[in-house]
């Protein structure tokens, strides 16, 4: 879980590679950010800084220790696993005889082993990190004079486990090393110089014109030449790909947060996800498509597989999909589905829904899934991650980068993505006809304005937040599309408010929950429309039960609905939206601008929510 930046330029040695690393760091500080480091490439050598705690640290330390100007520099950002997070278990970590420099993501498996032949070679580590048993056993290699490359070859042939590795070596300032083995890293070309990131945000202020790196791939960068290897050095090309990703959008845009930027930029989200989705002839398309249609209409199950706010996205699949395709849909957390010997086989359809693509208990997941003989589809917002490259098919959610920890934007482009995934399949194994399908379509291209009316009503919703900041306890109820909602309502509450909350389907109140209700309470209840007067009537009812027993009650409601305002001390009005299945697009937007406003009346950090981070890189 950590973030890692590289980067090579031509000519005399100057402070751009500092810069650019620095740069990169900050836009991937989402993903690890408990320590920082930066190494540069010299005239007189290997030069490193690296500072527990946020990247402000690393960079008052530059500051009072500025770095010489260099050819090359890598630098990271850390999320602690193996040893604690200290400025000596930073990275890059040097080797024992200063010659190289590297720094990691992932966990080094056969780490005590290795370990166990350094200290036969005399090498005692300095810090607690696996990372730093690597660093030694490149050196090794390269004084036994095998080159930068050959070296990384020989060692990750050796290593078990999960890693992004990149290099630098003292005594070869031409060359940036990197290898990658079930961990991100993507390249980014330049004129005159080369970039590595673990995602493209770290160099879109450079360039847009990427490589992605197959699994096990190694690849050394100069000025002018990207090589890309296999672990035995045989060559192999990358795929080229253009990033269409704004600059713009990895900074926060005038917000007080990332999260509420990313928050507005919701109903871009959704259209961007929707465009250019239908052929000429009304048919529509995923971006990836490698799964053969027979196969799709085969299929006799779909397992949706996630984690967090992904997988409450999946939730919502479930209602869509069954409805509008008749397949049984099973919703299930990734690492539940791994490890207990799940059902499927060839017929079967599994989902994978991640933000970052490179979620370890979704890539497990999608792994198993694929070993038994299932397709597996991912629904995936960040090009060039591992789980877009290891599936079948993709549907991309251009969301644009998501940097707040808390998932919005995102949550609610995947919920898209899931739309136009039923529809899909529905048109593809006949159970709508191609100008229903085009109804739904046009349902939807209707949902960005319907999140810009709730986004009007923001201020309500932080005053809302405002009057709350004693509560201790609050909770979310739904039933049908608006039990994940009430689920995700509540998740986003713990992640930012740290404060208790849970959501439940309403109609298990009654069954439990209800004991929990006491004078005072918030309980959020999401309404559904009253144009499904049978589930509307059930929920008012809820509403209603929780009242009598002393809760503050908030709707979430249609407007128009005179029933819930009732019974409702405060209600949130959302536009009127069909289909019904497409509520949570609406439902959802009011409870994540309340998490964030609470969170901020508390005084916490919104954007790095404690003990979090956004991409979870390890099992
Ligand atoms: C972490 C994040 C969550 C996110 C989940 C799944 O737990 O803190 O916000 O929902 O991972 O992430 P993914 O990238 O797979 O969507």
């Amino acid at each position: 879980m950590c973030g890692i930046v590289g980067y090579i330029g031509a000519g005399n040695p100057s402070s751009k590679p500092e810069e650019v690393v620095l740069e990169g760091l900050a836009r991937l500080e989402y993903r690890g950010y408990d320590s920082a480091g930066v190494a540069v490439l010299a005239m007189a050598g290997l030069a490193v800084a690296k500072k527990a705690g946020r990247l402000e640290n690393l960079r008052e330390e530059l500051e009072e220790h500025p770095l010489p100007h260099s050819f090359a520099a890598i630098g990271h950002t850390r999320w602690a696993t193996h040893g604690g997070p200290s400025d000596v278990n930073a990275h890059p970590h040097v080797s024992a005889d200063g010659r190289v420099a590297l720094v990691h993501n992932g966990i080094i498996e056969n780490y005590q082993k290795l370990a166990d032949e350094l200290s036969a070679a005399g090498i005692t580590p300095i810090s607690q990190t696996d990372t730093e048993i690597v660093a030694h056993h490149l050196s090794l290699l390269l004084a036994a004079g095998l080159s930068l490359l050959e070296a990384m070859c020989q060692l990750a042939r050796r290593l078990e486990g999960s890693f992004t590795l990149v290099a630098l070596d003292r005594e070869s300032p031409e060359e940036i090393v990197a290898a990658r083995r079930n961990s991100p890293l993507v390249v980014g070309l330049g004129e005159g110089e080369n970039f590595l990131g673990s995602d493209v945000a770290a160099f879109v202020g450079y360039t847009k014109r990427a490589l992605e790196l197959g699994q096990d791939r190694i690849v050394r960068l100069s000025p002018t030449k990207v090589e890309v290897v296999d672990f035995f050095g045989t060559p192999d090309s990358g795929r080229e790909f253009d990033v269409d990703w704004d600059i713009n959008a990895a900074v926060k845009g005038g917000y007080a947060t990332f999260m509420d930027k990313e928050i507005h930029e919701s109903p871009t989200a959704v259209a961007e996800t929707l465009r250019g989705r239908t052929t000429l002839d009304g048919h529509l398309m995923l971006d990836d498509m490698r799964i053969r249609e027979d196969v799709l209409r085969s299929v006799d199950k779909i397992i949706v597989v996630a984690c967090g706010t992904a997988a409450y996205a999946g939730h919502v699949a479930k209602y869509a999909i069954e409805h509008w395709c008749r397949i049984p849909v099973e919703v299930e957390l990734a690492h539940e589905f791994r490890y207990r010997d799940p059902v499927v086989n060839e017929k079967t359809l599994v989902v994978a829904i991640s933000q970052s693509g490179e979620t370890m208990d979704t890539l497990m997941a999608i792994r198993h899934a694929r070993e038994q003989g299932s397709r597996v589809l991912a629904i995936v917002n960040t090009h060039g991650s591992t789980i877009a490259r290891e599936s079948d098919a993709v549907l991309y959610t251009h969301a644009g980068p998501e940097v707040a920890v808390a998932s919005t934007k995102a949550f609610i482009a995947q919920i898209t993505a899931c739309y136009i995934l039923g529809l899909y399949l529905a048109e593809l194994r006949g159970n709508k006809f191609v100008d229903e399908v085009a109804t739904y379509l046009d349902e939807l291209t209707k949902m960005p304005g319907r999140i810009e009316e709730v986004l009007e009503a923001e201020e309500e919703v932080r005053a809302l937040a405002q009057s709350m900041a004693d509560a201790t306890s609050v909770l979310f109820l739904g039933r049908h599309v608006g039990f994940p909602v009430a689920l995700e309502g509540a998740l986003k509450l713990k992640e930012l408010a740290y404060i208790h909350a849970e959501g439940f389907a309403a109609g298990e109140l009654k069954h439990g929950p209800i004991a929990l209700v006491e004078e005072n309470l918030p309980v959020f209840v999401i309404v559904p429309t009253p144009r499904r007067p049978l589930l509307h009537s059930k929920v008012v009812s809820n509403l209603q039960e929780v009242r009598a027993r002393g809760a503050r009650t908030i709707a979430i409601a249609e407007e128009g609905d005179e029933e819930a305002a009732k019974f409702a001390d405060t209600v949130i009005w959302v536009p009127r939206t069909t289909p019904t299945l497409m509520m949570p697009l609406v439902t959802v937007v009011p409870l994540q601008i309340f998490a964030s406003e609470l969170a901020r009346v508390k005084g916490y950090d919104v954007d790095k929510p404690r003990n979090l981070a956004k991409s979870v890189t390890v099992e």
